[in-house]
């Protein structure tokens, strides 16, 4: 559409500057495209254009305008345009809408592609989990979002670099090795692999709190020496001076841990170009902390350096702790710079739940006194909480839920269903996995980012609401369609539409760079998500309306065909943006 409403624009301009050619000259068409509203109902027409907004620079009346136009509107994409009111309704030819078919067909797998970011780089940090802290749900949000992000932005023509920035650093490893040295053992964590882990970690949160209590109660603290909270502390700071047993164990918790979080991407469908966690920048910090010094951001506060932001109305960001450690933003900040010297982003985003928007502004700005003048090319990007109705997900490792449990129960309830609709399907655990998996992502990506979440495995699953399987399940048939036709659809050089639905879904479906191009301003993933859902209901009924591969006619047969299989193109090209896997059967 966005090629449409340029032409209309120039149309548009032509006619204005036959009306009054100095007014028009202060204008530009390009100017114009953007203006194009989509009327609230197919009565109004396809696109209408709002004249008001042209009366101060025409000195006239919207409706002066509006006629000025609708008269001898030399635009091919327009079959009529009417005057309401000031606005002027414009109906799109049949003959153009049903030529942009082949043109779909034609530009295939690329087809929504943008240029914008051609010959640019993007980096996108999401996912990274805490390794040894459970997956959870809370990190879907991260995940599934970021990935979209990636595709979307490759989609735009921008090179990616995915990070899985991995909380692989930190005091939790010094709690995780006491905890492994005082209950644990190598046989089991060899067979219970992360959950082991996590129940190691949280025995050791639990038995630190419980001290904290005891001590409380009588009156002390725990023992600064002794305590498992300073053993906990004593083994992370081996760690960090190179004590070799310790870092052997923190490895190996590492690749452990991975090896979990791998099947859960694969279940999604992503990869990663790095896997560069928090551990990678601990010899990065030091120069970072030196350029801070020099431009004197650093100042001590009750023991702690901090850079000072109330300037900004933000509070300090913390530099260093009183025992001279590092924090979440000095690594952070390391990381920014060895990622500009390493990838020459122009753009570097960070998908984090909205909890962590402080974090990322604090640190950015103190990015921007350090003197780097990219910090405008860092982007956060926060989604909202995500709650699960019902408690039967809550899991032996405490109260959260696991991703992985979520995607199990999920994919369980697929198959049920499809034993019951499809007893005879191939490959019925790959497509229960896809469908399953797919549910729930797209339940989440059906919703702007920024909006808390209470999750509902009924709704997420139902084959007839506004869901995965839904959207899934019209692809499949889009494909059953061909496979059972299989012939000359792809030489389809002319094309007859003449029912409304199909005219209808082709409106629909030359909106998708629109929609590609929305998705990337607003970092909004569910844009396309929902313009699934529009392409799947078009199809719907266009395919209950129509007769297909039994239509009378040679050409009607082959048009319709051709419609399917654009559809089948857009739908697909849209999946692939959302984390979603193109089903070719269900
Ligand atoms: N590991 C962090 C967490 O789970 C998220 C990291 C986000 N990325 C970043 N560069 N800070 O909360």
């Amino acid at each position: 559409m966005i090629e449409t409403k340029k032409r209309i624009a120039k149309a548009i301009w032509e006619r204005l500057h036959a009306f009054r050619s100095e007014a028009a000259e202060q204008l530009d068409p390009d100017q114009i495209a953007p203006l194009l509203e989509y009327p609230p109902s197919k009565e109004m027409g396809d696109l209408a254009f709002p004249c008001f907004k042209l009366s101060k620079t025409f000195r006239c009346a919207p409706v002066q305008i509006a006629d000025a136009i609708s008269h001898e509107l030399d635009c091919p994409c327009v079959s009529r345009a009417e005057n309401v009111n000031g606005y002027l309704n414009l109906y799109l030819s049949p003959e153009y809408l049903k030529n942009l078919v082949p043109d779909i067909l034609a530009q295939g797998d690329r087809y929504g592609r943008l240029d914008e970011g051609n010959g640019k780089v993007a980096v996108l940090d999401y996912s990274s989990p805490n390794v040894a802290k459970p997956f959870h749900i809370g990190h879907l949000g991260t995940t599934v979002i970021g990935h979209s992000l990636k595709k979307i932005h490759e989609f735009a023509g921008y090179s990616c670099v995915g990070i899985n920035y991995l909380g692989d650093w930190g005091t939790q490893f010094g709690k995780l090795i006491l905890a492994y040295r005082m209950w644990g053992s190598r046989e089991e964590v060899e067979k219970g692999g992360i959950d082991t882990l996590v129940a190691l970690y949280v025995r050791m949160n639990n038995a630190i709190s419980e001290e904290g209590k005891e001590a409380e109660k009588n009156g002390t603290v725990p023992d600064p020496k002794t305590s498992l909270a300073a053993l906990s502390r004593a083994e992370f700071h081996k760690m960090e001076t190179g004590d070799e047993d310790n870092l052997a164990l923190w490895k190996w918790f590492v690749e452990i841990s991975l090896k979990e979080y791998e099947k859960t991407y694969r279940q999604l469908g992503i990869t990663f170009d790095s896997y560069k966690g928090e551990s990678f920048y601990t010899d990065k910090m030091p120069a970072q902390i030196e350029i801070m010094r020099q431009k004197g951001l650093l100042k001590l506060d009750q023991g702690a350096t901090i850079v000072d932001l109330s300037e900004y109305n933000m509070p300090p960001c913390l530099i260093l702790k009183s025992d001279g450690s590092t924090l979440y933003p000095t690594r952070d900040i390391a990381a920014a710079v060895y990622r500009k010297n390493t990838y020459h982003f122009d753009k570097c985003i960070y998908v984090t739940s909205n909890q962590q928007c402080q974090h990322f502004a604090q640190w950015f700005k103190v990015i921007e006194l350090m003197g780097y003048d990219w910090y405008d090319q860092l982007v956060h990007v926060p989604y909202g909480t995500v709650s699960i109705e019902g408690t039967k997900l809550a899991t032996r490792t405490g109260n959260v839920i696991l991703l992985r449990d979520l995607f199990g129960l999920a994919i369980e309830k697929v198959k049920g269903i499809m034993q019951e609709k499809n007893p005879d399907l191939e490959n019925r655990d790959e497509v229960a996995e896809a469908v399953g998996v797919g549910a729930i992502v797209f339940y989440y990506l059906t919703n702007n980012r920024i909006k808390d979440i209470n999750f509902s495995m009924e709704d997420a699953l139902s084959f007839d609401g506004n869901t995965g399987p839904y959207v899934q399940y019209t692809y499949a048939r889009m494909c059953s369609v061909l496979r059972r036709a299989q012939e000359e659809r792809m030489q389809v050089k002319m094309v007859t539409l003449t029912d409304e639905s199909e005219l209808d879904l082709v409106k629909v479906l030359i909106r998708f760079r629109e929609k590609v191009t929305q998705a990337l301003h607003d970092y909004e993933p569910s844009v396309i998500a929902r313009y699934a859902l529009d392409v799947a209901s078009a199809f719907n009924r266009f395919y209950h309306g129509c007769k297909i591969i039994s239509a009378e006619k040679e050409e009607v047969r082959s048009s319709r065909l051709a419609l399917v299989e654009a559809s089948k193109t857009v739908l697909g090209n849209a999946f692939d943006l959302i984390c979603l896997k193109r089903t070719e059967r269900v």
